[in-house]
């Protein structure tokens, strides 16, 4: 077929021409900002799963949303070692100033200017990388006592009231949040916390790994009562036909059943893998229909594709030793697996290998589903080390 017409969009947050099996989950979304505009009760939404199941594409269409019916959003995408406030500041300074043009809301959206700067100058000494222009001098005594709990609170609660005073809400749509730090993790919560109980229209939708379900209880044990935790998964079989048959249809190209069939098999449903199935099979494809052949050959070149892009870019990330723990974990198949099982591949003591897997956990490459247990975070990763490392030399 046409590779220019190829509708599949695999790649890291690219939307996909379908994206399909997520209305509910949007649904209760667009229901939840809507209430937090009203001051209901309503609790923040964090989205947890595995790599490439489709995480920041939601994020990315439930902001659009949000915009669409007059919401104030920011987008913040945590990346590894950088502080929160630093990402926070000059978001919400965009928000804030946005604000300020309503007639209204102006008052306190200057207010919520001052307490910016009284926070990003105070808190500038702890978190050197915190960047924000200046629109007002800070008012003594707002969200400047240079403590990040206290000092993002008072900010929270600044930005709600302006955004109350404007009718609106402010969603904070916020990325990857297993990298942030437990301590400034636990200010958020807080904040939110406390925007919540003031009725303020203010509303985190996050996203990140499964392992920030645990980090965000253990930075604060409420935040479980706090928080909704949808799991994003793998497509069902129907969600996972439509993400591939749609866009075909939509060029008047078909799938045969045995070809739709055999890539959700190869993929799981894992959304990131259909984009990758789909735009191989179409490619690999002379005419309509897709068949189960054009699949076969295709699955070859799907596989070379992931192993260079999607697996690579975290293999890369890895020292010698983690790459061995990784592939001791891929020996003993998808998981999870004990962690004195994995010690025992490598002839190791567990407590050994204790900061490895510590790394490991940091970087988000595994997770611990329950004590003891370890996971990889990309799905078919045991798949993938097995083919870039074969054989048994690892274990020496
Ligand atoms: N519901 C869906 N249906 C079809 N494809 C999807 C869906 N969600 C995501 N994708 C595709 O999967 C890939 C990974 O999406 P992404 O949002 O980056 O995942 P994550 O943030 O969870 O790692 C992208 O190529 C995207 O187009
Ligand atoms: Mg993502």
């Amino acid at each position: 077929m046409d590779p220019v017409t190829n509708p599949f969009a695999p790649g890291a947050g690219t939307p996909p021409p379908e994206l399909a099996g997520r209305d509910e989950l949007l649904t209760s979304v667009r229901i939840a900002l809507e209430r937090v505009r009203r001051g209901l009760p309503t609790k923040s939404i964090l989205m947890v799963g595995l790599r490439g199941v489709g995480k920041t594409v939601l994020l990315d269409r439930m902001r659009d949303d949000a915009e669409a019916v007059g919401i104030q959003t920011a987008r913040i995408e945590a990346p590894e070692a950088r502080s929160l406030p630093a990402l926070l500041a000059p978001q919400l300074r965009q928000a804030l100033l946005r604000m300020s043009r309503n007639e209204q809301a102006k008052a306190l959206a200057q207010r919520g200017l001052r307490a910016l700067a009284g926070f990003a100058r105070t808190l500038k000494i702890k978190f050197h990388d915190i960047e924000v222009g200046f629109d007002f001098e800070p008012e003594p005594g707002l969200a400047d006592n240079g403590d990040l709990e206290h000092d993002l609170q008072a900010l929270i609660e600044a930005v709600g009231a302006a955004a109350r005073s404007a009718d609106t809400a402010l969603a904070l749509f916020m990325d990857e949040l297993q990298y942030v730090e437990e301590d400034q993790l636990a200010a958020l919560i807080t904040a939110l916390h406390r925007a919540a109980q003031r009725k303020l229209p203010i509303v985190l939708v996050g996203a990140g790994l499964p392992q920030l379900r645990g980090q965000m209880g253990r930075a604060k044990s409420y935040a479980e009562r706090l928080f909704d935790f949808p799991e994003i998964g793998p497509l069902d079989s129907t969600a996972a036909h439509d993400a591939l048959a749609k866009p075909a249809r939509e060029q008047g190209v078909d799938f045969d059943e045995p070809a739709l069939q055999s890539i959700l098999e190869q993929t799981r449903g894992y959304p990131y893998f259909l984009q990758e199935w789909g735009k191989h099979a179409w490619d690999t494809a002379a005419s309509s229909p897709i068949t189960l052949q054009d699949v076969t050959l295709a699955s070859q070149s799907a596989v070379a594709a992931l192993d260079e892009s999607f697996f690579r870019v975290r293999f890369d990330r890895l020292t010698p030793l983690e790459k061995k723990y990784l592939r001791a974990m891929a020996a003993l198949g998808p998981g999870p697996h004990r962690s004195g099982d994995i010690s025992d591949m490598l002839g190791r003591k567990v407590t050994s290998l204790g900061p490895t897997r510590n790394q490991l956990i940091s970087k988000g490459m595994i997770w611990s589903p329950n004590h003891g247990d370890t996971a990889f975070t990309v799905p078919l990763f045991d798949e993938f080390m097995r083919r870039i490392i074969p054989g048994k030399d690892w274990q020496t």
